[in-house]
């Protein structure tokens, strides 16, 4: 080979990392998308566990159980290099039980944005957004404890049963969906929010209706990019000549039409049995 042969500058294929991604449904595939936004190297590997869906209203234990099994399908199965939970509910219920059953591998997972919106926000009024599960668990209330001191700001906290399940049915604007977000909503801004933090990855697939109905101009706090930029730190740059593939594993009943305009291309969903 020449010294002027192009391949010369390509990096080893060794070094194409093969990440594997999970949430409850739809939602992990809004940090998918940032993800390869900042490593369009990456091999991603997606599993939406519909068939537990939602994780939101179960007990931090069956959470545990279910995130287990599907590191373990991920790391031992798929010889992943990194996981990701993308999903705030896992997070909270089983990143330090990953993390001690798999140590020596890179694990990112994804926490509400309240630093940011501490940032953000000029009337010092926030709204949390998140599933039953995330907001009852001790991860996010230390979350808050850390941040809160830096500076003094409200916190709206805000379950929000059965929202991530309507967004698995592509119901985004029915009926039904605004009337939980009004009554949600219409009270934060009564109360002056100008910010909200999306605590849940399925929340971005609704942010156009929740700022309609919020009416006044409000930044919706996403974390999709900072886990990206944290998986970059932690997997260095991914060979980017050739985008990297993406492989789609549902356990149950996807909508795949959502699947496609999420992630911008045609992907194939290949049924998963635990
Ligand atoms: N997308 C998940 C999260 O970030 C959970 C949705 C659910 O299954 O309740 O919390």
């Amino acid at each position: 080979m020449g010294p002027n042969s192009s391949s010369i500058f390509h990096l080893p294929f060794s070094i194409r990392k093969r990440i594997g991604v999970f949430d409850s449904g739809l939602g992990g595939l809004t940090v998918v998308r940032s993800i390869r936004e900042r490593l369009p190297g990456a091999e991603i590997l997606y599993l939406a566990d519909t068939v537990h869906a939602p994780y939101g209203e179960k007990s931090h234990e069956t959470i545990r159980r279910y995130s287990l099994e599907i590191a373990r399908f991920f790391i031992e199965e798929q010889g992943s290099d990194a996981l990701v939970v993308a999903c705030n509910t896992a997070t909270s219920a089983a990143i330090a039980t990953l993390r001690e059953c798999y140590p020596e591998l890179p694990i990112v997972g994804t926490e509400p944005g309240i630093k940011p919106a501490l940032h953000t926000t000029k009337t010092g009024k926030i709204g949390v957004m998140a599933t039953p599960a995330t907001l009852a668990g001790e991860k996010y209330q230390a979350l808050v404890d850390r941040l809160c001191g830096i500076r003094e700001v409200e916190l709206l906290e805000q379950p929000c049963p059965g929202l991530a399940e309507r967004i698995e049915r592509g119901e985004i604007d029915a009926p039904g969906t605004q009337a939980m977000l009004e009554e949600w909503l219409v009270p934060m801004r009564r109360a002056g929010v100008d910010t909200i933090v999306l605590g849940c990855t399925h929340y971005p697939l609704a942010a156009e209706t929740i700022r309609q109905v919020m009416e006044a101009p409000v930044t919706l706090i996403e974390t999709g990019e900072a886990i990206a930029r944290r998986l970059a730190t932690l997997l260095g740059e991914q060979p980017a000549e050739e985008p990297g593939n993406v492989r789609i594993f549902a356990t149950g009943p996807i909508d795949e039409a959502a699947v496609e305009r999420i992630v911008g291309e045609r992907v194939v969903i290949e049924p998963l049995t635990f």
